[in-house]
């Protein structure tokens, strides 16, 4: 079970280079095991009687509506949120660049990406193009292309001022070679061609980096998991693994992945955003509710907000608050800070408390360092959102927002069986 979840995990993570590639491995899982797509320019007449998922870019809701006696498909919800996205560097629109001799591609961060990690890193590229369909119609199509295409190569020691610390402008210090030569190449024209579209034809692209080496275990005993992005696909995963092995009774289990999180989320289908409200009101209404439903069954229905948490590092444990310590493979965080950055209080802390008993597996209490500035993720923003009690968790991890990141093996089973105790509750 454990071994198995890992190994899950690190092919969830392969699979997902980008956030819109995230809701399309969490919907082939979903589909697999049963569900369907509902689409959101559709009417949707039987959404609460049966499993479903709705797609808006990169975020996606799936909730399990099936089970339920006559009329019971009005019932509260028990949502577990997450974030699709993970820092990176993103492609520029005018990419092409020469530079002394070097064929460059512009890039820039996206998030607050730990830069030095992504230096001296062989890196594919994935993500959405935009394209003129053959009738005329626009079509976005997903790409990914896991060959090492781009390098952005780190400054030799012995030309830097400070050998200490090197300090990385994210205007210049980012590009990527693809090549030699005095003339620019042209990307767009290379990604025309292998995605197979005329050039005249594509229209617009949203393209990103990732890192090539494969998701692993590693450790003498294979206990902890080696990957890039697991803030947040590590929640991803096992929301996904939640929903799929929750037996609802008097909610409806649901799963709310966003993009954006790193940035903000204020778009169109980030945490900010009326994704969540308008999806799960729309389910009420077919259900045979009424506004007056939507509004008393969101009043019963409560949130965990799933993201990564900071693990005790070994090499800075004076970088962390001493009375809480979290340790790797000791399973999941419960993650409170009363100026708000995470939304739990007592009331959703308890709730999940029951659910890791319930789970059986036992629960870290995280407080951030009172003198660090603590990160915030789409808990204190869902609950504003929706007006829903939340719970801030996660899985401890080390180096968040590097391109390549560590966490405990056993872990991912835990989170996920307390996860998925959270949605359906006994
Ligand atoms: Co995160």
């Amino acid at each position: 079970m454990t071994a198995a979840a890992a190994a899950g995990l690190c092919e969830f993570i392969d699979a997902s280079p980008s956030p819109f590639h995230v809701c399309r491995t969490v919907a082939d899982r979903l589909r697999a095991a049963g569900y369907t797509e509902l689409v959101e320019t559709d009417r949707w007449a039987d959404a609460a009687d049966g499993r479903f998922f709705v797609l808006r870019a990169g975020s996606l809701v799936a909730w399990n509506g099936a089970g339920r006696g006559g009329g019971a498909g009005l019932r509260p919800f028990r949502i577990v949120g997450g974030h699709t996205d993970s820092p990176n560097l993103r492609v520029k629109q005018h990419p092409d660049l020469a530079v002394v001799g070097w064929k460059m591609i512009a890039l820039q961060p996206y998030g607050g990406a730990w830069l030095n990690s992504w230096l001296d890193r062989d890196l594919g590229l994935s993500g959405r193009i935009s394209l003129r369909g053959k009738d005329g119609e626009l079509e976005h199509r997903l790409v990914r292309f896991d060959e090492p295409l781009l390098r952005v190569p780190q400054l030799a020691i012995h030309l830097a001022e400070d050998r200490n610390a090197l300090s990385l402008n994210p205007q210049r210090h980012l590009n990527a070679v693809w090549g030699a030569g005095d003339a620019p190449g042209s990307l767009w024209h290379w990604l025309a061609d292998r995605a197979d579209v005329r050039y005249s034809d594509l229209l617009a692209a949203d393209l990103m980096t990732h890192v090539l080496e494969p998701s692993r275990l590693v450790g003498a005993n294979s206990d902890l998991v080696s990957a890039p992005r697991l803030d947040n696909q590590g929640t991803c995963y096992a929301g996904v693994e939640a929903l799929l092995a929750a037996e609802p009774e008097a909610h409806i289990p649901m799963l709310a992945l966003f993009d954006h999180e790193e940035v903000g989320s204020t778009s169109d289908h980030g945490a900010q955003s009326e994704f969540l409200v308008t999806t799960m009101e729309r389910i009420v209404l077919a259900a045979g509710g009424d506004r007056e439903d939507f509004l008393r069954l969101g009043a019963g229905s409560i949130v965990a907000s799933g993201d990564m948490a900071h693990a005790t590092h070994p090499n800075y444990p004076e970088r962390h608050e001493p009375g809480h310590l979290i340790y790797v493979n000791r399973g999941p965080v419960l993650k409170v800070q009363p100026n708000l950055r995470y939304a739990t209080d007592s009331r959703t802390a308890a709730a999940f408390e029951l659910a890791c008993r319930q789970a059986g597996v036992p629960l870290q209490r995280y407080e951030h360092r009172a003198d660090l500035p603590c990160g915030s993720t789409i808990g204190p923003m869902t609950a504003a959102r929706t007006g829903i009690p939340t719970v801030d968790v996660g899985a401890p991890q080390l180096a968040m927002h590097s391109s390549r990141e560590l966490m405990g093996a056993v872990d991912v089973a835990a989170y996920a069986a307390a996860l998925s105790a959270f949605l359906a509750p006994h």
